[in-house]
């Protein structure tokens, strides 16, 4: 089976690289010339745990191809995945410009009966406006749209490829089905099959339950600050619920990345589009944006209203561990909010700090590691639980920092540090 993958951003090169390692032929197209020059040298635009390794095999096996032209490897194709870009407008509604051109392009080439598979992240009803685009050039009988939307986490991308909870798979034709399951086959997970406006509207579902209840524990935790109870042990009787389950129960600075937020907010605007007030999701989103504004207000307190003079040190800028993806992230937008004041503010972050420094100031000092970051600071952040921030000679940062004052956003460390000297603040749990 022959396969063409539009798109090499990060669904797409994940699902390049994993169906060429499933021994399909795999030509992926990105139009992008820079990113198609830095793919043909065997090297990835971004940082994903054990993704450089697949590619390079793969390619070496010669089962996956780079090009930028939608050209004949389309009338070969069976399969084609859409992976292009669906980025927000300001009033949540995605912009599809890049499904509608990729879609044209596809509609003058395909010659056999092709599945033009839909696995960016699109609102409801893109199937039937590619369907529609698709018809203007071809009898219907020559294609048929799926919609297989995608639940890779960034930094457990391979995992979740290869072991997904589901796979969903959005269709109007026995034949497309089989064909889907033929692909997914060596996985062997548990099939959701569905029309495609039902598959459409999992996706952003699925997002925005999980954002739901991210804020949810928020909110919780900021209730247990203020009556002294510990929200990491409200989180565990949760969990402990099979009704609710353990995961996406960890408090925190708020919920960043390409993903909560802009289908959030897709999902409000879908409400709105059909009358439907998703009043709970509204909430989500109001809560998640106010969150940094209150974080602040908290490291306002703890150094007493004074940025005069005062260094905050910042670890962690990416919106999670083990990517240097620093899209929507809590850390980025809290940085900005310090960089207003008078502080110095200094940052370390094992992965995120190239794309940190296109978004922000001049004045914000970058460091090597760690210790670096905790030398003469006043204020010590943890923003993003790496681990290797899990682990800090306590002792270290203690001699470097001018006062030691911890505030863990992530609930790594506990009050025990105060034995060591520190004075220590986290979430949900003073
Ligand atoms: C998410 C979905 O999990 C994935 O299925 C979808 O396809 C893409 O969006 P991702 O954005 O990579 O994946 O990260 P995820 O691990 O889900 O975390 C999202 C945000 O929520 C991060 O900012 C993270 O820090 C935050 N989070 C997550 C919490 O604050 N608490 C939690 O308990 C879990």
């Amino acid at each position: 089976m022959k396969i063409t993958v539009i798109g090499a951003g990060y669904v797409g090169l994940v699902q390049c690289v994993c169906l060429a390692d499933f021994g399909f032929d795999v030509t992926c197209i990105e139009k992008d010339s820079d990113k198609l020059r830095e793919l043909k040298f065997g090297r990835i635009p971004f940082y994903e745990p054990g993704l450089e390794d697949l590619f390079k095999k793969n390619l070496e096996n010669n089962r996956l191809n780079f090009t930028n032209e939608y050209s004949d490897n389309i009338s070969r194709s069976d399969v084609i995945f859409i992976c292009v870009g669906t980025p927000p407008k300001k009033n949540g509604q995605s912009n599809l410009n890049f499904v509608d051109q990729a879609t044209k392009e596809i509609s003058k080439k395909i010659k056999g009966y092709t599945v033009v598979v839909s696995k960016s992240t699109v609102p409801v009803g893109t199937s039937r406006r590619i369907e529609k685009i698709l018809k203007k050039r071809k009898s219907s009988r020559m294609f048929d749209v799926v919609s297989n939307p995608e639940f890779l986490r960034e930094g457990s991308a391979l995992e979740d490829f290869t072991r997904p909870d589901k796979i969903v798979i959005g269709c109007r034709t026995f034949k497309a089905e089989k064909i889907l399951k033929k692909i997914y086959k060596p996985l062997n997970r548990p099939y959701v099959i569905t029309n495609n406006e039902t598959a459409e509207i999992i996706k952003y579902a699925n997002n925005s339950f999980l954002a739901t209840k991210i804020t949810f524990i928020n909110e919780i935790a900021d209730l247990c600050e203020n009556i002294g109870a510990k929200v990491e042990t409200v989180a565990k009787a949760l969990g402990l619920d099979g009704r609710i389950g353990p995961k996406f129960l960890h408090p925190g600075p708020g919920y960043g990345g390409s993903c909560f937020p802009k289908d959030v907010k897709s999902l409000i605007y879908q409400g709105n589009k059909n009358s439907s007030d998703l009043t709970i999701i509204k909430a989500v989103d109001r809560a998640n944006e106010s969150r940094i504004k209150s974080l602040f207000q908290r490291i306002k307190k703890i150094i007493k209203n004074k940025f005069n003079n005062i260094q905050i040190g910042l670890l962690g800028i990416s919106f999670k561990p083990n990517t240097d993806d620093v899209r929507e992230s809590p850390g980025l937008k809290l940085a900005k909010d310090l960089s207003r004041t008078k502080a110095k503010i200094k940052i370390y972050d094992p992965k995120g700090m190239e794309n940190a420094k296109k978004e922000l100031p001049k004045s914000i000092e970058f460091c090597n590691d760690e210790y670096e970051v905790a030398e003469n600071s006043n204020l010590l952040v943890i923003v993003t639980e790496w681990n290797q921030f899990k682990n800090l000679d306590l002792l270290k940062i203690r001699k470097l920092m001018k006062i030691p004052v911890i505030l863990d956003l992530r609930n790594i460390y506990s009050k025990e540090i105060i034995k060591d000297g520190f004075k220590y603040y986290s979430i949900g749990n003073n």
